[in-house]
C-alpha cells in the first residue's frame, strides 16, 4: 500500500486564522491540508475559493493543498486553483462528463489529479483507465456538503474493491473519519485520511494526527 498521508480538513478550523491553523497542522505532522471548495450549486453550501487558497499558500510555506472541488463544472476552476497554488485538484465524478479530459487539463496546469465518488455512486464508475490516470481516488464516507456528519460504513466496501484493483494508487477517505472509524478504512486499504472535526475538535489535535497515522501504518 502507498505511504500513509494525513490530510486535515480545514473546514472544521477557525477560518479567521486559517493560515496559522494550517501551519499548526503541518507542525503536528500533517503532510497535506484538505481544502473543501464548495460552490453553492453542486452542494448547497459555499466555503472558500481560489483567492483564499492563494492567501493560505502564500502564508504557509511548503503547504500541499489537497483541493476537494465540490463544484459543478470543475473544468472551469482548474487554472484559478493552479495559480492559487493548489497541489492536487480532486473533482467529483458526478460533476463532469469527461473525466479523462479533465485529468489532462489538471496535469497541464501543473497539479496532481484526483477523482471523488459520493456515497451513492458505485465504485465501478472508476474504470481501469480513469483509475490509473489519476493520482488519487477519493471515496466519500459522508454526503458532500458539510463537516461533522456521521461516517457511512456502507461506503467502506468500495475502498476494498478499489484497493484490489489499484494496489499502488492513493485512496482517500473523507467524512466522519476519526480515531473510532479510521481502522475500518485503513484495513480496507485507504492510505490518505481526511479528518476535520476529529482533529480540530480535539483537545490535542497533534495527538490525533499521530494516532491516525499510526492506524494506517500498522
Ligand atoms: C464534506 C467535506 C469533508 C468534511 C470532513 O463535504 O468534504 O472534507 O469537511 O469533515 P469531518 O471530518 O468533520 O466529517
Ligand atoms: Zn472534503
Amino acid at each position: 500500500m502507498p505511504r500513509a498521508i494525513i490530510s486535515p480538513s480545514v473546514l472544521a478550523s477557525d477560518f479567521g486564522k486559517l493560515s496559522s491553523e494550517c501551519q499548526r497542522m503541518m507542525d503536528g505532522g500533517a503532510e497535506w491540508l484538505h481544502m473543501d471548495v464548495m460552490d453553492g450549486h453542486f452542494v448547497p453550501n459555499i466555503t472558500m475559493g481560489p483567492p483564499i487558497l492563494q492567501c493560505v499558500h502564500k502564508g504557509v510555506p511548503g503547504i500541499f493543498m489537497d483541493c476537494h472541488m465540490m463544484v459543478s463544472d470543475p473544468e472551469k476552476w482548474v487554472d484559478d486553483v493552479a495559480k492559487a497554488g493548489g497541489g492536487l485538484y480532486c473533482f467529483h465524478y458526478e460533476a463532469t462528463k469527461d473525466p479523462l479530459a479533465l485529468v489532462k487539463q489538471i496535469r497541464s496546469a501543473g497539479m496532481k489529479a484526483g477523482i471523488a465518488i459520493s456515497p451513492d455512486t458505485p465504485s465501478n464508475v472508476i474504470t481501469d483507465e480513469i483509475g490509473n490516470a489519476v493520482d488519487m481516488i477519493l471515496v466519500m464516507t459522508v454526503h458532500p456538503g458539510r463537516g461533522g456528519q456521521k461516517f457511512i460504513e456502507g461506503c467502506v466496501p468500495k475502498v476494498s474493491e478499489l484497493r484490489a484493483r489499484f494496489p499502488q494508487q492513493n485512496i482517500e477517505v473523507d467524512g466522519g473519519v476519526g480515531p473510532k472509524t479510521v481502522d475500518v478504512c485503513a484495513n480496507a486499504g485507504s492510505n490518505v485520511i481526511v479528518a476535520g472535526t476529529a482533529i480540530f475538535g480535539a483537545e490535542d489535535p497533534e495527538g490525533v494526527i499521530q494516532q491516525l497515522k499510526a492506524s494506517v501504518e500498522t
